[in-house]
């Protein structure tokens, strides 16, 4: 029998879902924010996540429903899991990627190494963690934050009053002298089986993924996939996982946040492993078994392309490059936002994959 599968949100996450369903013979239906989304290109429902009435209504025209975004709140969840609808991740675990607060609590708690931290509502509390942390910190609303939208250098409570006179908790971390940022992605399913690709680089320009190296220059590796899977099995995560990592100078992780769906630092997989995160983020939900995520070459570069203004909408690539391949989100554009997204694969070395990612990228440019 066809399993059917309804992701909650249009995005392009949810859009990079289409082909793997199509070639497991999967339905996939879509909640999507607009008719022009960008994941539209499946049966598509336009209606608001937030309305337990609409989330009721696409629940319970699919077997099992999974997410695009974080952004569902966890009282309509809650109320459809009691009325027996499935969600894949479950909001028990999709809690500590919605609100930051309650992550670092439970990485605490599971014993994860993380920045240091404090929960603060007020200047008080904020100066009295700065002065505790070198005169700087980093401080961040705990909900509804993506792209570096909701992070901000703090050096003292002015610099946060607007934020402050919400009188919400907010999340006070020490800013990590980290050499590198790292992911970690995997995956697990329903019954317990767990894998995982390579410990990827991801490098951020104004809070913004712009590059991810596969495999990431770090003998952390072992490491790394073993906090992922602590943290799978910890807080019963399933479908995929993405695990933001800070490396230090002394060679020390610290996780920086987790993503309950596939994620940017992923995006190589497509191209670069056996099992791309899009196919494995259905299989884990489907409780199907796991994929293969051994990569099928040893070097693969992920640019993202973000838009440059507001009219170059990046539409339909008719150039074929070698060694690379282009995705186009099916966006209009904006400046900054993430329209597609490169990926070039190498046997040499990652200096190759990443010019010749590079290449590509000018070429879109003329
Ligand atoms: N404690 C920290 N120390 C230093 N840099 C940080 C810290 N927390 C976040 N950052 C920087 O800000 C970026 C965005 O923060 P993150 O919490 O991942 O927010 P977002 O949800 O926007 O991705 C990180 O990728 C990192 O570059
Ligand atoms: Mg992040």
């Amino acid at each position: 029998m066809t399993k059917s599968i309804g992701v909650i949100g249009g995005g392009q996450l949810a859009r990079m879902m289409i082909a793997p369903a199509q070639v497991m013979g999967i339905s996939i239906k879509v909640l999507a924010e607009s008719e022009d989304s960008p994941a539209s290109l499946a049966a598509t429902q336009v209606g608001d996540y937030k309305d337990v009435a609409t989330v009721r209504a696409f629940a319970s025209t699919v077997d099992v429903i999974t997410f695009d975004h974080e952004h569902v709140p966890l009282d309509v969840l809650e109320t459809l899991e009691a009325e027996g609808y499935e969600f894949q991740p479950s909001s028990k675990a999709l809690r500590f990627a919605q609100n930051k607060l309650d992550m670092r609590s439970a990485l605490t708690e599971l014993g994860v190494p993380c920045p240091k931290w404090a929960k603060v509502q007020s200047s008080e509390e904020l100066d009295e963690f700065i002065n505790s942390s070198g005169s700087v910190a980093i401080l961040k609303t705990p909900t509804g934050g993506y792209d570096g939208k909701g992070v901000r250098v703090v050096r003292s409570s002015a610099d946060a009053l607007d934020w402050l006179a919400k009188r919400e908790p907010l999340l006070v971390e020490e800013k990590v002298d980290f050499v590198r940022e790292l992911a970690q992605l995997s995956a697990r399913n329903k019954s317990g089986s767990w894998s995982s690709w390579t410990l990827v680089e991801t490098i951020q320009k104004d809070g913004v993924c712009a590059e991810v190296h596969s495999p990431a220059t770090s003998s952390n590796g072992e490491l790394a996939a073993q906090i992922a899977k602590t943290i799978a099995e910890g807080l019963n995560v399933t479908g995929v996982l993405a695990v933001e990592l800070f490396e230090t100078a002394d060679g020390r992780l610290l996780v920086n946040e987790l993503a309950m769906r596939p994620h940017n630092s992923g995006h190589f997989s497509i191209e670069g492993s056996k099992t791309s995160q899009f196919e494995q983020h259905l299989r884990a939900a489907l409780d199907m078994p796991l994929g293969d995520t051994a990569a099928t070459k040893p070097f693969a570069v992920m640019l993202n392309v973000l838009g440059q203004n507001d009219t170059n909408t990046f539409g339909l690539v008719d150039r074929m490059v070698d060694g690379a391949s282009i995705h186009v989100y099916g966006k209009s554009a904006r400046v900054g936002r993430k329209m597609g997204h490169i990926t070039a694969l190498s046997d040499e070395s990652l200096e190759d994959a990443r010019q010749i990612a590079l290449k590509v990228w000018e070429g879109l440019q003329a």
